[in-house]
Order: C-alpha cells, then sequence, then structure tokens
C-alpha cells in the first residue's frame, strides 16, 4: 500500500491540465479547457477540463472523473497504479506501508515472478528469430498460418527448443531463485533435476492490463501427439486464470474508441484479428466467462460482443456465463461464425473488410438469441414453452440495476412480442424473480443490506406499468444528488455569523434514514464527521473529488459537474466587474461612457443578477424536500397503524396524529411554494 504521506505529496502536485493535456491536446475556453474526446471518436471538441474543479467531462460520451480517474481510464490502471504514474511523473518517491509480513512477501514474489517472465519472453523470442531451430520449426510454422512479422514481435511470441534444459541452464545462470522459477511453470523439477516444462512449442506470454507478462500458453507443434495441444502456466501469484482476458494490453484503446469488446476464444484468433486490423479483441482462454472476467470488459465499455463457432458446443459455451453479463450491466451481443471455422480461419478465409462486415450483420442480441434458441427446441411443446417463459422472465430479472430499468423494460416488451403473450403478464413474472431472489439472498445478509434490498424490492414491484411511481422514485434520487451536491459545493461557506451552510442543513436534517442512495448516504456521513471534528480539509470538495474509495469520488465528481458552471462564471464576471468599477471611479464620466462597450455592459449584468443568488434558495428547497419526505413517511407509518385493531383511545390519537402530520405536510407545500422559484 502507498502511504497516507505520499498520497498527499502527490494530490498536491497533481495538476489536470498538464496531466490531461499529456494525452489530449486542450485548448483555453474561458476558465476551462476543451479537446477531441480521448474515450470516444469525435470531429468537434467536447472534452471539457476544469483546473478549478481539477475534474474533466465529456459532453459527447459522458466521461467524467479526476486526475487519477483519467489515468485509471485512459491508461485502464487501478487506482494504485494510477498514483505510481502520477508519482513518476513528478519525481515522487513513494512510500509504501505493508499491513503484513505476508503481504510484503507475496508482493516481493509478484515482483519477481513478473522478471522471471519478462526474462524468459526475452529468451524464447531471440530463441526464434536467432537461433536455426527456432526460425526452421517456430518462424516457419507461424509463417505458414499467415502470421506477419510484425504481429508475431508486437504479440512477442516465441519459441521454446527441444533441447530438455536450454531455458533452465540460462535462467539458474542468472541466479533466480529455484521455487520461484518452479512457480511461474517455465521449469519442472523431474527426479529431482530442473528441466524446461515447454519443449518444442510456440510461446504466446500473456500480459496483464499494462501490458506486463503475467504467464505463458505454449503451443504444441505436432499435431497427433498424445501431449496437451497447450501447457499454460500454472496458478500463482500473479497468474490468476480467472481474471485474466488475454490481449486486454493490446486492445484497451480499440476498445475505447469503439466502445465495444470483441470476444473470442484462443490467442490465435485475437492475434489473426489485430493482424486484419480489428484491434478490439480479446480471448476468454476456451473456458466460459467468470464475474471477474466480465468486469474487466466493464472497465473498458458496456458493449460486449461474444464471437464464438456456430457448432452446438460453441453455442453453449457462449450462452453460458450470459446471466452473470446481463447482472454486470453489460450489453451482450452473440456472433456465430460459421460451423468448422473459427475466428482466425475465418478472418483468413473473408479478410478483414468481409470480416467486419460479417461481424455486423450477423450480431444478434444474446437475450433474445437465447430466446429463439429455446423456443426452436420448444416447438409447439406448450409444457416447454411455459419453461421458457419462465427462465426468459428469470433472464430479465437479473437485468436490475437502476440505470437499466429502460432496457428491461424494452426486453419485456419484445420477448412478449416474440413470444405471444401479454406483456404485463411477463412484466408481473420478471418482478417475481426479483423479489424471490431479494428474499433468499435476505435471509443471508445483515439487517442494513437487507434492509436496502428490500427497499429495491419494493421500488421493483411498485413500478409495476407505473410511470407516475417511477417519476417519483427517480425524482427522489435527483433530490439526494442535489441535497449532496449543495453540501459540497456550499457546505464550507458562511450561513450567517455563527454557523457555516453545512451546520445549519445538518440542524435541519438530521435524519439520515430519509436518504434512500446508499452512496449519498456513505458521502453525507463521511461529511458530517468531519463537520463534527471541525475537519474543514475534510469537507473541502476536492478531499471528495479525490477520495480514496471510488464509490465517493465517481459521485462527487458527477454531483460537481459542469451544468453548475454557470454560477462560477457569475464569480468571476463579479470580481473582474469590481475591479472594472474601481477603475471607474479613477476615470471622468466622458471616459467612462467612451470605453464602456455592449461586453462590459454584459458584466455589469451579469453582476446584478449577482444579488440574486440562488444559493439560499436552493438550500431551503432541498431542505423543504426532505422534511416533506419525511412527514410523508410519518403519515404512511401511521396509516398502517390505523389499519391494525385498536382501542378507542388509541384511534383518538392515531387520528390526531394525522391530523397534525397532514398540517404539517400542508406547511411544508406552502413554504416551499414561497422558496421554490424554478
Ligand atoms: P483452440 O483449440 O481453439 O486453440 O482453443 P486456438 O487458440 O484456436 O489455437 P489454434 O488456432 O488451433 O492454433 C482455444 C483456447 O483454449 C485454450 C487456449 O487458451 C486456446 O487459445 N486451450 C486450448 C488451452 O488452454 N489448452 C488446450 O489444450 C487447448
Ligand atoms: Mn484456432
Amino acid at each position: 500500500m502507498i502511504s497516507p504521506n505520499t498520497i498527499q505529496e502527490i494530490l498536491n502536485r497533481i495538476d489536470i491540465i498538464d496531466v490531461v493535456g499529456g494525452f489530449v491536446k486542450l485548448k483555453r475556453r474561458g476558465a476551462n479547457y476543451l479537446g477531441l474526446c480521448p474515450f470516444h471518436n469525435e470531429k468537434s471538441p467536447s472534452f471539457t477540463v476544469s483546473p478549478a474543479k481539477e475534474i474533466y467531462k465529456c459532453f459527447g460520451c459522458g466521461r467524467s472523473g479526476n486526475t487519477i480517474s483519467f489515468i485509471m481510464e485512459h491508461e485502464k490502471y487501478s487506482y494504485v497504479d494510477a498514483l505510481k504514474w502520477l508519482a513518476n511523473k513528478y519525481g515522487i518517491e513513494i512510500e509504501e506501508t505493508f499491513a503484513s509480513d505476508e503481504q510484503r512477501e507475496q508482493q516481493q514474489a509478484a515482483g519477481s515472478l513478473f522478471i522471471i517472465n519478462s526474462f524468459a519472453q526475452q529468451f524464447f523470442t531471440k530463441i526464434l528469430f536467432e537461433s536455426e531451430e527456432g526460425q526452421d520449426i517456430g518462424l516457419s510454422y507461424l509463417k505458414e498460418r499467415g502470421f506477419r512479422d510484425d504481429v508475431i514481435v508486437k504479440f512477442q511470441l516465441g519459441y521454446s527448443p527441444e533441447q530438455r534444459d536450454a531455458f533452465t541452464k540460462e535462467a539458474l545462470a542468472k541466479q533466480f531463485n529455484r521455487d520461484l522459477l518452479l512457480k511461474t511453470g517455465l521449469i519442472a523439477n523431474r527426479n529431482d533435476q530442473l528441466v524446461d516444462n515447454y519443449r518444442g512449442r510456440i510461446i504466446f506470454p500473456v500480459h496483464n492490463h499494462s501490458g506486463k507478462i503475467l504467464g505463458f500458453g505454449a503451443r504444441i507443434l505436432k499435431s497427433n501427439d498424445k501431449a496437451p495441444k497447450y501447457i499454460n502456466t500454472p496458478e500463482n501469484e500473479i497468474y490468476v486464470k480467472s481474471k485474466i482476458l488475454y490481449g486486454s494490453w493490446f486492445a484497451r484503446q480499440a476498445i475505447d474508441k469503439a466502445d465495444e469488446c470483441l470476444l473470442v476464444e484462443g490467442y490465435t484468433d485475437v492475434i489473426s484479428l489485430h493482424q486484419a486490423g480489428i484491434e478490439n479483441v480479446v480471448a476468454s482462454g476456451g473456458t466460459s466467462l467468470t464475474q471477474d472476467q466480465l468486469r474487466i470488459v466493464k472497465k473498458y465499455t458496456n458493449n460486449l460482443t461474444i464471437i464464438y463457432d456456430g457448432d452446438a458446443a460453441g453455442i453453449k459455451a457462449a450462452l453460458r456465463g450470459l446471466d452473470m453479463a446481463l447482472e454486470e450491466s453489460l450489453n451482450v451481443k452473440l456472433v456465430l461464425i460459421p460451423d468448422k471455422e473459427d475466428p482466425d480461419s475465418y478472418v483468413n478465409k473473408l479478410g478483414a473488410n468481409s470480416f467486419k462486415e460479417f461481424i455486423q450483420k450477423n450480431k444478434k442480441d444474446f437475450v433474445l438469441f437465447q430466446l429463439e434458441v429455446a423456443l426452436t427446441d420448444a416447438a409447439g411443446d406448450s409444457t416447454k414453452k411455459a419453461e421458457v417463459v419462465n427462465q426468459v422472465a428469470e433472464t430479465i430479472s437479473k437485468i436490475n440495476k437502476t440505470e437499466d430499468f429502460t432496457r428491461q423494460q424494452d426486453y419485456i416488451r419484445q420477448c412478449s412480442e416474440i413470444l405471444k403473450i401479454d406483456e404485463g403478464g411477463l412484466h408481473a413474472l420478471v418482478n417475481k424473480f426479483i423479489r424471490n431472489r431479494i428474499s433468499t439472498q435476505e435471509k443471508a445478509l445483515p439487517f442494513e443490506e437487507a434492509k436496502l434490498l428490500e427497499e429495491n424490492a419494493g421500488k421493483a414491484a411498485a413500478t409495476d406499468y407505473n410511470d407516475t411511481t417511477f417519476n417519483l422514485l427517480f425524482k427522489d434520487e435527483l433530490q439526494e444528488r442535489e441535497f449532496a451536491r449543495i453540501l459540497l459545493e456550499h457546505g464550507n461557506k458562511k450561513w450567517n455569523t455563527d454557523q457555516l451552510i453545512a451546520n445549519y442543513i445538518f440542524s435541519e436534517i438530521m435524519d439520515e434514514s430519509l436518504f434512500d442512495n446508499p452512496e449519498i448516504i456513505k458521502l453525507v456521513t463521511i461529511y458530517k464527521e468531519a463537520l463534527l471534528r471541525q475537519d474543514t480539509q475534510k469537507t473541502d470538495k476536492s478531499f471528495f473529488i479525490y477520495h480514496p474509495d471510488t464509490s465517493v469520488s465517481a459521485l462527487a465528481v458527477s454531483l460537481l459537474n459542469f451544468p453548475y458552471d454557470e454560477s462560477d462564471h457569475w464569480k468571476r464576471e463579479f470580481s473582474q466587474s469590481t475591479g472594472y468599477q474601481k477603475k471607474l471611479f479613477e476615470k471622468s464620466y466622458e471616459d467612462f461612457m467612451r470605453t464602456i462597450t455592449q461586453e462590459k455592459e454584459d458584466v455589469l449584468m451579469s453582476y446584478s443578477k449577482m444579488d440574486e443568488d440562488r444559493t439560499p434558495a436552493e438550500i431551503e428547497s432541498a431542505i423543504n424536500y426532505f422534511k416533506l419526505r419525511k412527514v410523508k413517511r410519518m403519515l404512511l407509518e401511521n396509516q398502517h397503524d390505523m389499519e391494525k385493531p385498536h382501542t378507542a383511545q388509541e384511534f383518538e390519537t392515531l387520528h390526531r396524529t394525522h391530523e397534525h402530520l397532514k398540517n404539517m405536510e400542508r406547511d411544508i407545500v406552502q413554504k416551499a411554494g414561497t422558496v421554490i422559484i424554478k
């Protein structure tokens, strides 16, 4: 772990214009900088960087973040790697803290494994290109398959000679540690003798997201051998198969640009597609996709296109993992390659252009494709069809994140059309699956989380064909965000002589249970704690923008986005105009009349706009909203109690409470009516 001191030092040094400007050509536009977005293809610039707020946002593709998240997104680095990159840029020495000796050892082992792998790759590549055996056997095989020199070099392919200990000798001469050498799987122990594990094979190095070598796949050359076709690196500190996507290092920028990731099965598929100029491609390594692999894809794009063999096994392999992909909010498309071909052979057969065309033409939506396959299977059998309906409802129920609401609705509509069943019926069935799953999960969860899920389930139920309910829910979300934004943007300023705006807000709204969004609750709680400790550094918005918990920093960035720049604009003009006024007093009236231009008139106009600063109104409006929410919830609870059996006296109390709450509700609405001026 990087020490807090180092992190602080890095944060102090960061200059967003300098960092982003290293990747994107930026031009100054008023207070901001503008450039062509590095995350999607565009002709006119919509990528905006604010040096004052230390954030960026692209108005074309919507990506936004801080300096660290820019490096993370652009270079596909982890948080720690991004910090290391920045430290390196600014010449800051990194001080590391280790949680335990065990962790330190693991980190050191991992470092050594990378070093050995890099050494091995250079060894195998050298053999491939420079030795007689490498050229005659390895290189000629690759050429025969049509691989060009430049891609062989780019993917750092190599060849391991037949000799039983060629690599072992070199590695031992280098004095690499025996145990570590065994861990890499490059060397094996046979009867107390160290020998090469890969012999007479083509070597495919497997790179991680930043280009370091995690391990190798070694392909046999003779086809009718009893030996396995590929020998892969065994699991170790750095080679964790379930977390590896072959080719991600070479594909990352192309995936960003295309906003799509193609997924194939094997090493050779990735390399052949690259050679054909299709670079946004990774491979799963012949097994079905894992959740971790899907999350890696998700870091790059929401659009996953799976290209698999069209035989029955290929279809099955492709369909596995589908539900998980939906849970990860990925848009999954499927392309089946004709039987007996794979992407490697097919792109070689068709050529780059026709292959691209083929992919475009044959992309099928995953959910709908699965439905079609199942329906063909069920053909005319009504019991089987009922099963299909259930299956598709369960699949759709997995698309259940708030942001995926519209997608879920679309699927319900399309699937009910294909199935020729009532849309409402399918909708109800989907919701049933959501509720069932939640109640089983709930049993296994601690109370707080269970409560949260229950509320989500309530939402799912409430959305049954009811757009108004949805709008209300959505509005709540906006109001919560508005509240958090006000806190970040204005909390540190004075409300009156005695207190800060944040103090005032919290004195009015003390109850966090009024918030639904767990991330907003987290942010508000962090803020409140810092406020109590009077730690003004930690109530500053930049503290949140650079918060190490990425869910907090992402929220802060999205809250402080550019639409609110208007008020900044005023402030800037305001400070200019006061200076301008000062100058006015030093000048004669005639001078004044001569120099005044339309532009300056505008500046003075915006000065007068400052007088009607909307901040207090915004604060009052946000507070009223939550008061109203609280009263509404109390009303609901009271109504619940009224429905239970009770004595006459209890009824009296309940009734009075109801009246009282109704009055409060009316008051707030009235007050809000005068304050909310939008
Ligand atoms: P394939 O058999 O399709 O191999 O397995 P390939 O990559 O297309 O190689 P060529 O074109 O026949 O030369 C697909 C992937 O499954 C894994 C590898 O990752 C391979 O790329 N695999 C396959 C293994 O790990 N071990 C094996 O024995 C076979
Ligand atoms: Mn192949």
